[in-house]
């Protein structure tokens, strides 16, 4: 792969120079924290944006802004990275593992309803890999039990699903990640919308150290100086985190928003390639993509299937790489797999398409700049499939 720096060649050092040269006083168009926080509701055409400095951490606000704490459950799939699962212990609940789809890997609605119980306070719904969940039927069942949804978006910015709803719009709280191998990233970063004035201001004063101040829309701690500085002046009126977003990283990640076609279009390239060179693959059955859904690929994922003809998937990721390809990242060990939640005896529920899927998965790179960086990684594919007797699509 080229210098990684591509990335990164737009407004990202100007804007960095301004919040430099302004030291870090809010510019005439207000902070990069709040600009960053209108191109996203405006994107989104959600009312409320608030910005955090990672996804876990506005996870973990969400939960918190929800209501959720000891007692309480709260659902999530097993596939998908540890923070889903932490973002609920931290708050307390305890975390309720939902299977997979088969074929889309992604959360399993008739067992999710299934796992719902009376002590159910949330819904976590994400879209892995790129990927749209099934929306019709999850909201369908998160509103038939009056359940909160929150949609984790970390790895999909973007996408729609089959009736057009844009990912992160549908949900009572929706959240992203800025983390460096996002497809927008600013090192690290977060951000959340949300429909609610009530539930965002709850929402921003978790993630804000519970200044009083704080409201749905602003971010501003100080309002009259004066007022401020008075020592009758009382400023915290709640218990919150210090999960506030800095200029700097706010700058970068304005700078990478405000060319979001731009790197979905990049992702989708490579993605839709891999696609149509397995289209006729024994060996990887690609996470499928539902008629009229749209993905945005923070990764392609498959399933390998070549353990049923004596093919490991170790000798299929050397070989890939032997000829050019990228490192295939294997899925994260499901949430209840991690010793962190299963030696603790954290959360419950059984998910054997998960397990199934979390050995299968191969997770190649969508991360390419160009046509001829594309290439290599279709190459090497090709190559490897060719090797292990597969068939080549167009
Ligand atoms: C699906 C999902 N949720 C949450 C997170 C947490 O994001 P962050 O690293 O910004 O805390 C990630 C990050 O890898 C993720 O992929």
């Amino acid at each position: 792969m080229g210098a990684p720096a591509w990335r990164f060649k737009s407004n990202e050092l100007n804007y960095l120079h301004q919040v430099i040269e302004n030291g870090f006083r809010a510019g005439t168009d207000g902070s990069f924290n709040q600009r960053l926080e209108r191109l996203w509701s405006d994107k989104h055409d959600v009312p409320y944006a608030v910005t955090f400095n990672s996804c876990t951490s506005a996870l973990h606000s969400a939960v918190l802004a929800l209501g959720c704490g000891p007692g309480d459950e709260v659902l999530t799939p097993a596939l998908t990275p540890l923070m889903c699962g932490l973002c609920i212990h931290y708050s307390g609940a305890t975390p309720v593992y939902v299977d997979s789809d088969p074929k889309t890997f992604l959360m399993d609605p008739k067992d999710l309803e299934s796992k719902i119980t009376s002590k159910t306070k949330a819904i976590i719904i994400v879209h892995m890999y790129g990927g749209v969940c099934d929306l019709t039927s999850l909201i369908a069942i998160a509103d038939r039990h009056r359940l909160p949804i929150i949609e984790d978006c970390a790895q999909c910015v973007g996408g729609r699903d089959g009736q057009g709803r844009l990912s992160g719009t549908t949900g009572t709280i929706s959240c992203w990640s800025f983390e460096n191998s996002k497809q927008l990233t600013c090192g690290d970063g977060g951000i959340a919308t949300c429909h609610d004035e009530e539930l965002t201001t709850r929402l921003r004063k978790i993630g804000g150290l519970g200044f009083k101040n704080l409201t749905a829309s602003a971010g501003k701690v100080r309002t009259d100086r004066d007022q401020f500085q008075d020592p009758e002046w009382e400023r915290f009126d709640s218990i919150g985190y210090n999960y506030r977003l800095g200029e700097l990283a706010a700058a970068v990640a304005l700078a990478q928003a405000e060319q979001l076609e731009m790197y979905i279009g990049l992702r989708r390239a490579m993605g839709e390639a891999y696609r149509r060179v397995l289209s006729k693959s024994k060996l990887l059955r690609p996470q499928v993509q539902p008629e009229g859904f749209y993905y945005t690929y923070y990764t392609f994922s498959a399933k390998f299937c070549g353990e049923d003809q004596g093919i490991s998937w170790y000798d299929f990721r050397k070989k890939h790489m032997e000829y050019g390809g990228d490192g295939i990242f294997a899925a994260a060990k499901l949430l209840h797999q991690e010793p962190a939640l299963r030696d603790n005896k954290i959360g419950n529920g059984k998910t054997p398409v998960a397990v199934d899927l979390q050995k299968r998965l191969m997770n190649f790179t969508t991360n390419q700049a160009d046509q001829a960086e594309r290439e290599v990684q279709l190459n090497a594919l090709s190559k490897a499939l060719k090797y292990f007797g597969d068939e080549i699509g167009e």
